[in-house]
């Protein structure tokens, strides 16, 4: 326990903003939804402010990103007028409730060169995972071993057995450490984890879910094993005794769109202050989830939208689990769901 006092959410804008090397001559775009999270929204403006940066609140009337069908794009008509704003800005904080993660909008504004940061989790979230120097180590470490990899290969006690294809320099590699001080990045304060997205189609085999592994962002503790079949990229079949796998299976049927059972991004957290135990400690549905997505040691592998294979789907789970060992080419970064020590 420490005596220090938690620090609220402005002054947690401005560490973050120290992070990202805002400038007093830049200008912060903040991106949100109307009557929502006002707090952060005020907290990010009036933190900018102090640093002597411009800051500028972009209000949409819907952004809404709904989690189950059906789905309807056509609250797309503010993205334009948003875009245009946002160009004109260095540093663009998306407080938007689902958060502006998938979409065309992100990498426009990332394309265009701005810094682009999300976020959503609880001011002590923020504070105790706030994004480090040893973070952004950590990504670009596994970035190299993706980048210099040809086969992902994952295994684990329950028996899951998967293996992907990840050949190519021009592998697209998401590394995330929670801050965003380089022109054109994107990232989710706070984050710890690093995901490329394989060769499209090339996922095959088997990933088998214990209990105690994730279901994001349905925000739950997996309760029952449930075996994933993949092949050709795609998941083909999901059985297990429990509950989980009918679940599962209505929920990838209900969308009546062959997107949503292919395998999106996969990967591994390194957050050392992330707990696995988040979900029980916080009222879990108060949560972003990137705690999970964050542990040390995780495999973590989603399914759905993959805006590199132009998969736009917004079924997206994202499946952090524990015990798992990874390999790049035969060498270990995760050995039974501890980091590899280099
Ligand atoms: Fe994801």
């Amino acid at each position: 326990m420490s005596n220090e006092m938690s620090k609220n959410l402005r002054e947690l804008f401005v560490d973050q903003f120290h992070l990202c090397k805002l400038k007093p001559t830049e200008t912060v775009a903040i991106i949100s939804e109307i009557g929502k999270k006002n707090d952060y929204v005020d907290a990010a403006a009036e933190s900018a402010r102090s640093l002597g940066a411009a800051a500028l609140v972009l209000t949409a009337s819907s952004l809404s990103n709904p989690v189950l069908p059906p789905y309807d794009n056509g609250d797309g008509r503010e993205i334009p007028a948003l875009l245009a704003a946002a160009a004109e800005c260095d540093l663009v904080v998306d407080v938007t409730v689902g958060g502006l993660i998938h979409s065309d909008v992100r990498t426009r504004i990332t394309g265009a060169g701005k810094r682009m940061l999300f976020v959503a989790e609880p001011a002590d979230v923020l504070e105790r995972l706030i994004g480090t120097e040893g973070l952004r180590a950590s990504a670009e470490d596994g970035a190299r071993r993706l980048k210099a990899g040809r086969k992902l290969h994952v295994t684990s006690e329950a028996g899951t057995d998967f293996t992907a294809d990840i050949s190519g320099a021009d592998l697209p590699i998401t590394q995330q450490w929670g801050f965003v001080d380089q022109p054109g990045r994107w990232d989710h304060w706070p984050s710890g984890f690093i995901a490329c997205f394989p060769r499209d189609l090339s996922a095959e085999g088997k990933i088998v879910l214990q209990p105690g592994d994730v279901l994001l962002p349905w925000q739950r503790y997996v309760r029952d094993e449930v075996t994933l079949r993949i092949k050709n990229g795609f998941i083909e079949d999901i059985s297990g005794p429990g509950t989980d796998a009918f679940v599962l299976r209505d929920y990838f049927e209900s969308w009546k769109d062959p997107n949503v059972f292919a395998v999106s991004h996969v990967g591994w957290g390194f957050h050392p202050a992330a707990r696995w135990s988040a979900f029980e400690v916080y009222e879990a549905r108060t949560l972003f989830g990137q705690e999970l997505r964050s542990t040390a040691g995780n495999f973590m592998w989603s399914t759905g939208s993959n805006r590199f294979a132009n998969r736009h789907t917004p079924a997206h789970l994202d499946i952090p689990m524990r015990g798992c060992t990874i390999e790049i080419d035969g060498q270990p970064v995760v050995i039974a769901g501890r980091l590899e020590k280099r």
